[in-house]
């Protein structure tokens, strides 16, 4: 099956966030990934809602938001408004992850959790049956240009292994350093969605770069 990608707009350059946004458009990309930091879950502050609810006026792709913010529940109503259509949140932000994915379902979003570099998959055996779904992190969340980790493949292995013996249909998207070298693997470890920011962005011709991501098997 073909990958879903998801051009995470990090990268993309915030005075010309219209023309990228079109650009993510016209290409074959799927969702439009959107970083919130906080600065205090993570070492960096990216973008808040005025940002989201702009770049969601151009949009023609749902809208992928990644909350790298602590006591996310204070703003899913918040993001829902803004016009997100998936709400991925941290395990690790998290005192209780049941009662969250709950709220986001109840706004009718996808529920998605991201796990840290160093957070084991098996600590999702008892929600995975809830999760929409899982972001696995290959690199520490925070900035965008960072060098993959190579540990992630085996992470999507296990965690592809535990939505397959449980029987659900949660979703594996791999963020961070994600580029046409390191794709092909982790198709084949079990992703289905492909967020990467940089990779494109920083390429002579954007659409052209999330086609071939898009076309690579
Ligand atoms: C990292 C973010 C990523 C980032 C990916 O904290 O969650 O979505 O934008 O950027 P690249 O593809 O450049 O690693
Ligand atoms: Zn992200």
């Amino acid at each position: 099956m073909r990958p879903f990608i998801a051009p995470s707009v990090l990268a993309a350059d915030f005075a010309n966030l219209q023309r990228d946004v079109e650009m993510i458009n016209e290409s074959e990309a799927s969702f439009i990934h959107v970083d919130v930091m906080d600065g205090v879950f993570v070492p960096n502050i990216s973008m808040g809602m005025p940002i989201v609810e702009a770049i969601h006026r151009y949009a023609k792709k749902p809208l992928d938001v990644h909350l790298m913010i602590v006591d996310p529940d204070r703003y899913l109503v918040r993001f829902k408004d803004c016009g997100a259509a998936h709400i991925t949140v941290h395990y690790e932000a998290c005192n209780h992850l049941h009662r969250t994915l709950a709220e986001i379902k109840r706004l009718e979003c996808k529920a998605g959790v991201a796990l840290n570099p160093h957070t084991p998959v098996e600590f999702l055996t008892d929600i995975i049956q809830d999760v929409d779904l899982v972001c696995i992190m290959s690199v520490n969340p925070g900035f965008g240009g960072q060098k993959f980790i190579e540990h992630s493949y085996k992470k999507i292995e296990r965690l592809k292994k535990l939505i397959v013996e449980t029987g659900s249909s949660t979703q594996i998207e791999v963020d961070g350093g994600v580029s046409l070298e390191n794709a092909p693997l982790l198709l084949q470890s079990g992703a289905d969605i492909l967020v990467a920011g940089n990779f494109i962005f920083t390429s002579k011709n954007p659409i052209e770069t999330v086609n071939k991501l898009k076309n690579i098997a």
